[in-house]
C-alpha cells in the first residue's frame, strides 16, 4: 500500500491539465467514489493494526496533497480563462457541411424566361392578383356572357372583384399608365376554379408578354418566340404557329414547339406528333388598345402568355403538376445544381 500511495503522490504532482475539464476529470479519477485516492481508504479498512498506525499518516497526507493540487488547478487564472488554443483544435476534421437550400424549380424557370426576355429590352412589371372586372375582364373584351367569368372558373370575392384569372390584367394596368413604346414581361400567380389533378391546379403561374410601339408587326411576334424557343429548349427548336381564338387579341395563335424530348420523332410528352403546345398570343386587338387609352391608328402590338408550370414541366420531364405544390423534399433537391 506504501507503494501505491507514493505512486498516487507522484501522479498527483505530474499532473499538469490544459484545461478546466480536464481538472474535473483528474478530481473524478483520483477522489470520486471509485477514485484512486479513495480505494486506498476502502483498502485501508481491512489491515491489521500494525499496519494501520503506519499507513494512517501517510494515507492523510496523499488526501489532503491530492486535494489542495487539484483546488490550486481549478484556482488557475490561465485555466480558467483560456480559451481554445491552436493545439486543441484539429484542423485536419472536415467542417461541418453548409445546409444550402434549393430554388424552387419555377423559379428557377421564372428567372430564366426573364433572363431571356430582358436580353430583348423586356422588363419586369407587376400587378395585383386580387383583380377587379375591368382589369381581369372587361377591359380585355371578354363579353359579358364569357364562360371565363362564370363562378365555375373564377373564385369571386366580390360581385366586381375575383383573384385574377391570368396575368393578362397586368397588361391592361400598364397600358392605362404608360405611354408607348411599351415592352414588358409580367410573370405572377394567377388562380382557377379547377379540380386539383395531374394537370390542372386551382393556382398557378404565367408570364405574359407585351410589345407596343408603332408599325409592330405579326412576323415581330413570331421572331421573338422563335428566340424564346431556343434560348429555352435549344437551338434545334423550332416552332409553329395554330390559329386560335382569345377575346383581346386580333389575329390570335397558340404555339407549339418541336418536341426537344424526341426531338420531333414522336413520343408520349408529345403524344406522337412531334409539336408540344407552349403558349398562346396575337396582335392585341384594337378595341382594347382603346379601352386603355392608346391610339389603335398610331400603335400596334403584341401579347403572349404562358405558364410556367408548363415550361417547367417541359423542361424537367415533370409528369404531375401536384409536384410543384406539395413542397417535398425528394423532389425539391433535384434542384440544387440549377441556378
Ligand atoms: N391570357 C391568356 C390565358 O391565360 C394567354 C394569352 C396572353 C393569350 C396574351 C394571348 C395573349 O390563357
Amino acid at each position: 500500500m506504501q507503494e501505491k500511495i507514493s505512486f498516487i503522490l507522484k501522479e498527483a504532482e505530474l499532473f499538469v491539465p490544459k484545461s478546466l475539464a480536464e481538472v474535473e476529470d483528474f478530481r473524478i479519477k483520483m477522489l470520486g467514489k471509485k477514485g484512486l485516492v479513495s480505494v486506498l481508504f476502502d483498502d485501508f479498512k481491512n489491515v491489521d493494526a500494525e499496519q494501520k498506525r503506519a499507513l494512517g499518516k501517510p494515507l492523510n497526507e496523499l488526501k489532503n496533497t491530492v486535494q489542495n493540487i487539484i483546488a490550486d488547478w481549478q484556482n488557475n487564472e490561465a485555466l480558467s480563462t483560456k480559451v481554445e488554443t491552436e493545439n486543441d483544435i484539429d484542423f485536419s476534421m472536415p467542417a461541418d457541411p453548409l445546409q444550402l437550400g434549393s430554388r424552387h424549380p419555377l423559379s428557377i424557370v421564372r428567372k430564366q424566361i426573364i433572363d431571356i426576355f430582358s436580353r430583348i429590352g423586356f422588363v419586369v412589371s407587376e400587378g395585383p392578383e386580387i383583380e377587379d372586372d375591368w382589369h381581369n375582364f372587361s377591359a380585355l373584351n371578354f363579353p359579358e356572357d364569357h364562360p371565363a367569368r362564370d363562378m365555375q372558373d373564377t373564385f369571386f370575392i366580390d360581385k366586381d372583384i375575383a383573384l385574377r384569372t391570368h396575368t393578362s390584367s397586368v397588361q391592361v394596368r400598364i397600358m392605362e399608365t404608360q405611354k408607348p413604346p411599351i415592352r414588358i414581361i409580367m410573370p405572377g400567380r394567377v388562380y382557377r376554379n379547377e379540380a386539383i389533378s395531374a394537370r390542372a391546379h386551382c393556382q398557378f403561374h404565367q408570364v405574359e408578354g407585351l410589345y407596343i410601339a408603332k408599325q409592330v408587326s405579326f412576323a415581330d411576334l413570331k421572331q421573338t418566340l422563335l428566340y424564346f424557343a431556343k434560348e429555352m429548349f435549344g437551338d434545334g427548336t423550332n416552332i409553329r404557329l395554330r390559329p386560335s381564338y382569345f377575346p383581346f387579341t386580333e389575329p390570335s395563335a397558340e404555339v407549339d414547339i418541336t418536341c426537344h424530348i424526341c426531338s420531333g420523332k414522336g413520343c408520349n410528352i408529345c403524344k406522337h406528333s412531334g409539336w408540344v403546345e407552349i403558349l398562346g398570343c396575337g396582335m392585341v386587338d384594337p378595341s382594347v388598345l382603346k379601352n386603355c387609352g392608346i391610339n389603335p391608328e398610331e400603335y400596334s402590338g403584341f401579347a403572349f402568355g404562358m405558364g410556367i408550370e408548363r415550361i417547367t414541366m417541359l423542361k424537367y420531364k415533370i409528369n404531375d403538376l401536384r409536384h410543384f405544390f406539395e413542397n417535398d423534399v425528394r423532389f425539391l433537391e433535384q434542384f440544387k445544381s440549377a441556378f
